[in-house]
Formats: structure tokens, C-alpha cells, sequence
């Protein structure tokens, strides 16, 4: 019986495995990944490493075990069939018997089209009959945070998401839940609408950089097309511009404000907020 983590040489899987460490011994934590040699560190402090792809059901024959509880962190190949990427991993799941499926999905708000895989996996979570929780992640923090560098050189935060607020926390904080779920009980067929604490809109994020930084930022709010516009320009794929403007308009309908205080009741913290974030970006 382990406690199983899927893309765990992943940013959030990384805080996931650490925060596990800290509660059960490392040979009761399995972490799947892609690169063995990611996760060598892994490897060295007790972990089992198991090697798996979810474009490759096959790889992720005994991965799992009756009993095991299972974190599947969602693929990050957005434009992919990550709804066949996540049924790969649930089928392995329901095939050897594990105790529980914890899946990281989007709020049940959110109607953007960004929304759209994690709502079909849910629905094949559960008609699989496997326990589950469903641990529906807001935004991260860092979302905004790792993306300071043209914020910076322009003096200005561009987004379409009008004077909508959202509600960050911090991978870690994600985490956290994740951890609590994993490692605690009564979590079975649950479904958590995970957010921060504190919701800003883009105006109050462009002060917030401002008073960090000590250079004037303002909020430049643009309209949906205009965003996909300056994303192509800069390099970002259409579709997937189109995505990120998906989810400004859906920011600005308020769509990703979580108020259920669930993710500070599972970390059992209050949630990372916005500012301690950026001044950690800023200290680079
Ligand atoms: N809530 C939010 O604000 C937000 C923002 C961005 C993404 N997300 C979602 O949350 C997930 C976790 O976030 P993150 O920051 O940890 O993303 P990340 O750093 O990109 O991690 C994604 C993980 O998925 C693994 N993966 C991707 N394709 C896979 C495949 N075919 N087979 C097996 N593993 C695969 C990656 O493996 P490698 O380590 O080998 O690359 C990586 O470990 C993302 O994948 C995405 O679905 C949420």
C-alpha cells in the first residue's frame, strides 16, 4: 500500500512529495514520472520511482495497488486528448483497486473552455466507481508571479479580465491540500472548490507590483482579442492564446473567485497571498 503521486517531477507534484515526506516514511510514497532521472533525488531519499506515460496505458500496468491512494495531477498538454491521458491512469486505478483517486481539477465555476477536460474526467471518475475527491484547484499564484520580467520592462499588467477578482494561492498551498487529502480520512467522494484567501482584481495586482518593485505598473485591461493578440505576438501558440483569453473573460464574470474557504481548512494554514508571492518573484 503507498500513497502514489502522477507527475511528480511536475512543479506541483514536487511540493506534493515534499510535503508527504514530512508525514510518512519515504518507502510508503510512490512518485510516477516520465524521466527517471528527474527524480533521482527521489530515488536516493527512499521514494519508489515508478515510470509511466499517460499516452501509454500500457507503461502504467502495476504502477498501482489495492489499497494504494492515488493523486492524479492533471497533464499539463493542454491541446492534447487529456481526457484519454487521465482515463489511461484512472483504468490502471480502478484495475488494481485503490482505496482512493484524488484528481486536481478546475472550479466547479469555471466555464471557460480550459474547464472543459477537467469536467469530462470528473464524469469518468465518477462512473468509474472508484472513491475519489476531487480537488477543484483554483488559480495559482504563480501563474501571474513567474511572469513579471514584461510586466516589469513595460510598466504595465495587460490582461482581459476587466475589473474582475480572483482568488490565488500558492502552489504550495495546492499542495498542502492535496497532502491532507492523501494522508488523512473521511475525504471519499468529496469535492473541494480550493482557493486563496484574499482575491484581488488586476488593478490592486498592479499596485501590489508596484509598491514590491518601487517602478510604476499600471493595469492595462484589454478586450478578449486583443489579449489572444498580444499572446500570438509573443510568441504563444493561437490556441492556446485563445484558452488563456477563455479564462480572462471568465476571471472577469468572476468565475475564479472561490469563496468555500476549503483550501485553508485542508492545509490547515491560511493560503500564500498574492504579495508575499510576488515579493518571493522579486527576490528572484
Ligand atoms: N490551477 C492552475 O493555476 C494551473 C496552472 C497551470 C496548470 N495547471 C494544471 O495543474 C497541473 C499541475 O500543475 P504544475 O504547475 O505542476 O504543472 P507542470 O509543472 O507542467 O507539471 C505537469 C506534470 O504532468 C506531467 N505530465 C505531462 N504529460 C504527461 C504524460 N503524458 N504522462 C505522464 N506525466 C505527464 C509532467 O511530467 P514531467 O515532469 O516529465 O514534465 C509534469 O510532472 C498541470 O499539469 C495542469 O493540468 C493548473
Amino acid at each position: 500500500m503507498s500513497i502514489v503521486v502522477t507527475g511528480a517531477t511536475g512543479h506541483l507534484g514536487k511540493h506534493v512529495v515534499e510535503g508527504l515526506l514530512e508525514k510518512v516514511p519515504a518507502d510508503q510514497v510512490t512518485a510516477v514520472v516520465r524521466d527517471e532521472a528527474k527524480a533521482a533525488d527521489l530515488a536516493a531519499r527512499g521514494v519508489r520511482i515508478a515510470v509511466a506515460d499517460y499516452d501509454a496505458p500500457e507503461t502504467l500496468d502495476g504502477v498501482f495497488s489495492a489499497g494504494d491512494k492515488v493523486l492524479l495531477i492533471s497533464s499539463s498538454a493542454v491541446g492534447k486528448d487529456r481526457v484519454a491521458q487521465h482515463k489511461a491512469v484512472l483504468d490502471a486505478a480502478r484495475a488494481a483497486g485503490v482505496a482512493l483517486l484524488a484528481y486536481t481539477s478546475a472550479p466547479g465555476s469555471l466555464t471557460a473552455a480550459l474547464a472543459d477536460d477537467h469536467r469530462a474526467t470528473e464524469a469518468a471518475v465518477l462512473e468509474s466507481g472508484v472513491p475519489y475527491t476531487l480537488l477543484r484547484n483554483g488559480w495559482y499564484n504563480e501563474n501571474y508571479t513567474e511572469n513579471l520580467a514584461p510586466v516589469l520592462e513595460h510598466g504595465a499588467v495587460v490582461q482581459a479580465a476587466g475589473e474582475g477578482r480572483i482568488s490565488t494561492a500558492s502552489r504550495a498551498d495546492y499542495a498542502a491540500a492535496a497532502v491532507a487529502v492523501l494522508t488523512g480520512e473521511g475525504h471519499e467522494n468529496a469535492t473541494y472548490e480550493l482557493g486563496g484567501d484574499t482575491a484581488f482584481d488586476f488593478t490592486e495586482y498592479a499596485a501590489a507590483v508596484s509598491r514590491a518593485s518601487g517602478k510604476e505598473i499600471v493595469y492595462n485591461a484589454v478586450p478578449a482579442e486583443t489579449y489572444k493578440g498580444i499572446l500570438t505576438g509573443a510568441g504563444v501558440p493561437e490556441p492556446f492564446a485563445a484558452i488563456l483569453a477563455g479564462v480572462d473573460e471568465s476571471i472577469a464574470k468572476g468565475e475564479l473567485l472561490i469563496t468555500s474557504g476549503d483550501l485553508s481548512r485542508l492545509a490547515g494554514r491560511p493560503t500564500t497571498p498574492i504579495t508575499e508571492s510576488i515579493e518571493a518573484a522579486l527576490k528572484g
